[in-house]
């Protein structure tokens, strides 16, 4: 996964979140397993308190889950339904991995281990009382009974509203719409658990389904989701659905005061809890239960990924309180994700933006964790080689760690074949444009973990493929946002020949984009004059009012993102001065690990941790490359000289912000604040600070609200000085 530029990665988690759960609680059509829609939460939830500044606060991180969908009335929860905490098995690559590194194998537990640390940390006790239960794969509903009777059932909904259900409900013949023995019931009491398609019905309507030539579901919390979703509750009572109890909500006139009274009153009343159910007391135990269920967990009616622990007592949960979407006395265990074997049929190879050469597993298809899995990228010879991956093998797959899936390791060859190499494959030339390719060896890793990897490119500046994803990028929204040219747009031009490099985009006369086909010879669909002109619109304002900072990130030069674009323009004035930058030519002969400020060229600026060595080197060969020369050469040509709004190299000396309270000065900030941090931030940009992402020793100040985490240990590390937020108040003059 790409993070070199963090904004633009979390923009796309969020907007790649918040589709899925469209499909998942408005259609119930989900694409993604549920494993996978947690590795891509946890890393929208990584990146943002990483980079908090680009940490939107409507964020789908901070929410439960999605919108209540139209067609059902809505409730509001009398208390909000809130999700939980996953603490993932580390897979056995993991563990040896950090072996190797370490020279000590934590247990694959290690997540639960450290929260029932935190447990007894906030609790200050050494023992604490838990339960262990299994999460079930369902969808969560919440029971409303008024007087022994069921009022109300509605789903989650986004955790604060959700649809009112009760018809639908009703049809789930273990849901009791009376309680039986209502005697010493509270007046209202809210039960809450799953509503989920047992496995052997599922597997049963699905067959009767595909007989009858109706479309099947991918798995029963599919088929669940999409049953509660239909209008006619008739036919949600034809759907095998059962309940099952896990959580007690509101409770009024009578008290249940422990877990135990719960299940108790369950029992009495006739509704059916979770179980098996542990209870363990000490860190011991609780591994002992988790290892248990997983060995149990096959049999159980409905599917399940995971352990839930929750601390008993009630008032050690309101000790521990909650974050925003989840409590903190309770978390999920997850256990691995399912591995399966298939044949890998055949390597093909992708050519990329930068046109780095990906090879790409085309596999059999086997279905992993819920949906069918034909490809798998290979990354580069150097992970085929290390794997000792060829076609022909049989390979594990999983889908765990990325969204895309992986290949584990080889567990049969078929032998006689001879070592992968890229050359040979591609027979030395790109598979898209039969330009040459080139060879090149990097170092990854850190110093006492450096490995070499070797990869190719494609190096013909010209390989449709490079110039497609380009265009792409050159048009984009963050970079010079052509309106009118979506990926569909661009590819076209690239494919009819109009477009060799971005720039051409300059040279199309209106009418040859106004005439278009964007369809094929036998049905065309013409781009017309209107989006024609739109897009010369668009160009002309990117000539005139676009700023170097984006011009250059839509330039699409390797290691350049959206944030190291602006800090170069910070840096510099215009491309000719970047071309030339003896900023970048110190910066470039930078060692690892030596400082900024003691280096001499470098001392009279202030660089932020955005464009180091890396940076530097990649822009300098870019401008020096042949291509690179091209872009500067058509520029002068047609007169674009797009200018830097944020020029200040030196910003405690010579820039428009001396003077100002906070000149010179840079802050974090981080935790629990009273308003949005791009609000805090904006006023301490307007009183001519800087705020950064990460701590470092160039860091002046760390704004540290409730919750601050690892940024206010490693501010403290450093000896970085520690704001409220009425200090920060008190420099930014009251
Ligand atoms: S207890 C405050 N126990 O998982 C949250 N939840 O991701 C306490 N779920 O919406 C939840 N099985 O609907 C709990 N045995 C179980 C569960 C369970 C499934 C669902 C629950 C919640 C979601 C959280």
């Amino acid at each position: 996964m790409s993070s070199d530029d963090p904004q633009a990665e979390i923009a796309r988690l969020s907007a790649e979140i918040e589709r899925h759960n469209r499909l998942y609680y408005d259609q119930a059509e989900p694409e993604i397993s549920d494993a996978e829609y947690d590795v891509l939460f946890r890393q929208l939830e990584a990146l943002e308190s990483e980079y908090p500044l680009f940490a939107d606060p409507n964020s789908p991180a901070r929410r439960v889950g999605g919108r209540p969908s139209e067609g059902f009335v809505q409730v509001t929860h009398p208390i909000p339904m809130l999700s939980i905490d996953d603490l993932f098995e580390l897979p056995t690559e993991e563990l040896d991995r950090i072996e190797a590194k370490t020279g000590e194998r934590p247990p694959k537990e290690q997540e639960l281990v450290d929260f029932y640390h935190r447990l007894q940390k906030g609790l200050g006790a050494d023992s604490i009382p838990v339960t262990i239960e299994p999460k079930i794969d369902g969808v969560a509903v919440s029971l409303v009974y008024r007087g022994g009777r069921l009022e109300y059932a509605a789903t989650r909904g986004d955790g604060t509203r959700g649809d009112v259900i009760t018809a639908n409900v009703r049809t789930i013949k273990s849901i009791p719409l009376n309680l039986t023995d209502s005697a010493g019931v509270p007046e209202t009491l809210e039960v809450r658990g799953e509503i989920f398609m047992p496995g052997e019905a599922f597997a049963k309507m699905n067959e009767e389904r595909d007989e009858a030539g109706l479309p099947t579901f991918a798995n029963p919390r599919n088929a669940t989701a999409g049953a509660l979703k239909m209008l006619d509750s008739r036919e949600v009572a034809t759907r095998p659905l059962d309940f099952i109890a896990h959580g007690l909500g509101l409770v009024e006139g009578g008290e249940i005061a422990t877990i135990t009274e719960f299940h108790a009153l369950l029992d009495r009343v006739g509704i059916r809890k979770n179980e098996p159910l542990w209870r363990a007391g000490t860190l011991e135990e609780v591994l002992e239960a988790v290892r248990r269920l997983d060995r149990e967990r096959h049999t159980l009616p409905y599917g399940t990924d995971g352990a839930v622990i929750k601390v008993i007592d009630r008032d050690a949960q309101q000790q521990l309180g909650f974050t925003s979407r989840a409590p903190r006395w309770a978390a999920a265990y997850k256990y691995p994700p399912e591995q399966k074997e298939t044949i890998l049929i055949d390597i093909t190879v992708q050519v990329g933006r930068t046109g780095k050469l990906t090879p790409v597993a085309e596999l059999a298809p086997v279905l992993v964790s819920g949906t069918t899995v034909r490809r798998a990228t290979l990354h580069n010879e150097s992970f085929i080689l290390e794997k000792g991956i060829g076609i022909g093998d049989t390979v594990l797959v999983q889908k765990a760690g990325e969204i895309i899936p992986e290949i584990i390791k080889v567990v049969a060859t078929k032998g006689g074949r001879t070592d992968f190499s890229m050359h040979a494959h591609l027979g030395g030339v790109c598979p898209v444009c039969s330009g040459p390719i080139e060879r090149r060896e990097t170092v990854s890793g850190t110093k006492s973990d450096a490995r070499t990897v070797v990869t190719h490119f494609c190096v013909n500046f010209e390989c449709p493929a490079q110039v497609a994803s380009r265009m792409r990028q050159f048009v984009s929204r963050k970079a010079l946002d052509i309106e009118g040219i979506g990926s569909t747009v661009a590819e076209k031009l690239v494919e009819r020949g109009l477009i060799r490099s971005p720039l051409d985009l300059f040279e199309i006369p209106e009418s040859t984009l106004a005439s278009l086909n964007l369809g094929t010879g036998d049905s065309p669909r013409i781009f017309g004059e209107k989006n024609a002109a739109k897009i010369v619109q668009a160009r002309e304002r990117a000539v005139k009012e676009m700023p170097l900072a984006r011009w250059l990130f839509a330039m699409g030069i390797s290691q350049v993102g959206e944030s190291s674009a602006r800090e170069l323009s910070r840096l510099h004035r215009n491309f000719r001065e970047l071309s030339q930058s003896p900023v970048l030519a110190g910066l470039r002969t930078l060692k690892t690990g030596e400082s900024k400020e003691k280096n001499v060229f470098l001392a009279p600026y202030q660089i932020a941790s955005e464009v180091g060595p890396i940076v530097a080197a990649s822009v300098l060969d870019f401008f020096q490359s042949p291509a690179g020369v091209a872009v500067l050469r058509r520029l002068a040509e047609f007169g674009i000289d797009p200018q830097s709004d944020n020029y200040a190299p030196n910003p405690s000396e010579d820039s428009a912000d001396a003077g100002k309270p906070l000149a010179g000065k840079t802050f974090v900030i981080t935790g629990t604040l009273s308003e949005p941090r791009d609000d805090i931030a904006s006023r301490i940009h307007a009183a001519g600070g800087k705020v950064s992402g990460s701590v470092s020793k160039n860091t002046h100040y760390l704004l540290a609200g409730e919750n601050a985490g690892s940024k206010l240990d490693k501010a403290n590390a450093l000896g970085v000085k520690i704001l409220s937020e009425d200090e920060l108040s008190t420099l930014l003059g009251g």
